[in-house]
């Protein structure tokens, strides 16, 4: 997200971009990002070529050298659920011991997802540990982003909204004038809150959109004991209302990443250490949970069991366009695969390399799809990405010991299968004789 902003926000502003990870610092300088974002490698190559982007590995040299100071760390979940907030302290701290050799005003901006109180409490109060006090040496914002990865950049450039929390009137002004600079005639809709609102708008966002995916997922379940009923299309007829929208309900494997499965017990964890019980996020995290083992039940019964069979997944990364794979439902999968005894094969156009990190020769690593059916029993599609997409029943066909294909996520059309192969699929009722 940060070198996502970075990049995109140096197309119109200097940008001074500091990291804790040299080695990352050296990518960013080659004009390489250290991971698979589309669009991102022309944009960091072109502004760091401009000059417009530089780097430094001095905290201080960043924030003497600019006016607004971006903090865009990491705030992972910890064992309780609750936010590590670890890194954001530390960048804090790092302001505050910078601030004290700074005369000019200066404006912090928390972008990182934290909980309510976060950057009122936490942020300010570290912030204030020297000299320096808020509203009169510095001013405050919380800024939160609702970028996707894999349209990272299309979303920083074409945001639905900025939302802009402010400590004060004058932190908020500054902030509004640098997007009213940088988006010019294309600013989208502002919204001026305060730094709790802003946290909550960040969180629920997230809350809403995962609850709305494991409502599809609940509805896919029902379907599924219902023959001739399919999830794809109950979707499609509620998407039509306008009050709902056609958007996240999207039945599959279930959502991964290192956002939505973050955010979601995060909120949970901060409602409840306030006596509020989110008993709707947490059902959504349940359904969630459950959709990786639904797939192998699915898998089990179309095969008879899995014990010793060849199972071939198409697809690694939690969505398609990218290559992290935190969260992604494709390792809790191969998990249970393993398990139950099954050989797995794998191929992912990009996050191979991340897969083979965490279960080494544990399994077969393709490097087509082709391959990965060659001899296969059951075919598992995890991710939908395009090149899946163009397979035919032929291609099935033709490589896989036997023709068993489990749709994880839908993309596959069931009348151009029918009578081919044995496609089961997410949220797909089956016929009379194949229900149990
Ligand atoms: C999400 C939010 O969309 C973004 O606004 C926030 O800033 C970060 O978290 P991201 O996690 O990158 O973005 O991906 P997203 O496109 O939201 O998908 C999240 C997960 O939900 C993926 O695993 C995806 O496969 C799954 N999903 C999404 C579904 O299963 N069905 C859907 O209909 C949509």
């Amino acid at each position: 997200m940060g070198l996502t902003s970075a990049s995109c926000l140096a197309t119109k502003c200097d940008v001074l971009g500091f990291d804790t990870n040299a080695k990352k610092i050296e990518e960013v300088k080659l004009g390489k990002a250290p991971f698979f974002e589309p669009r991102l490698d022309d944009i960091l190559d072109k502004v760091i070529k401009k000059g417009a982007f530089q780097t430094t590995s001095s905290y201080v040299d960043a924030v003497l050298g600019s006016n607004v100071t971006f903090i865009c760390v990491d705030t992972p979940t910890d064992a309780s659920g609750s936010s590590n907030l670890g890194y954001v302290e530390s960048a804090a701290s790092m302001i505050a011991e910078s601030l004290e050799m700074k005369s000019s005003w200066h404006l912090v901006v928390v972008k990182s997802t934290v909980p309510p109180g976060t950057t009122s409490q936490i942020v300010k109060s570290i912030l204030e540990r020297g000299s320096k006090r808020l509203g009169v040496d510095f001013g405050l914002c919380m800024n939160p982003e609702f970028l996707r990865e894999g349209s990272a950049v299309e979303d920083m450039l074409n945001p639905d909204r900025i939302i802009i929390g402010e400590a004060d009137k004058k932190s908020g002004d500054n902030l509004e004038q640098l997007f009213r600079e940088f988006y010019g005639e294309k600013l989208p809709p502002i919204l001026r809150e305060n730094l709790e609102n802003a946290e909550l708008i960040k969180y629920t966002n997230n809350a809403f959109l995962a609850t709305k995916v494991s409502f599809a997922n609940m509805i896919a379940n029902l379907c599924e004991q219902i023959p001739g009923a399919d999830v794809t299309h109950v979707m499609k007829g509620i998407g039509y209302d306008k009050r709902i929208g056609s958007q996240f309900l999207s039945a599959g494997v279930g959502w991964g990443g290192s956002c939505l499965p973050k955010d979601t017990r995060a909120l949970v964890s901060t409602s409840k250490k306030l006596g509020c019980d989110l008993m709707l996020v947490r059902d959504a995290i349940t359904i969630n949970d459950e959709r990786p083992r639904h797939m192998v039940k699915l898998a089990e019964e179309a095969v008879g069991g899995l014990n010793g069979k060849c199972v071939s997944l198409l697809g690694l990364s939690f969505k398609p366009k990218t290559d992290d794979i935190r969260n992604a439902p494709s390792l809790s999968i191969i998990k249970s695969l393993l398990e139950l005894n099954a050989r797995v094969s794998v191929y992912d156009p990009v996050a191979m390399e991340n897969v083979q990190r965490i279960f080494g020769d544990k399994l077969t690593y393709c490097k087509t799809a082709f391959e990965c059916l060659e001899r296969s029993e059951c075919c598992m599609l995890v991710t939908e990405w395009d090149e899946f997409k163009l397979l035919t029943p032929d291609d099935f066909l033709k490589r896989m010991n036997t023709p068993v294909l489990i749709d994880g996520r839908r993309i596959y059309d069931l009348k151009s299968f029918e009578h081919k192969i044995e496609l089961r699929a997410i949220g797909l009722g089956q016929s009379r004789d194949a229900v149990k």
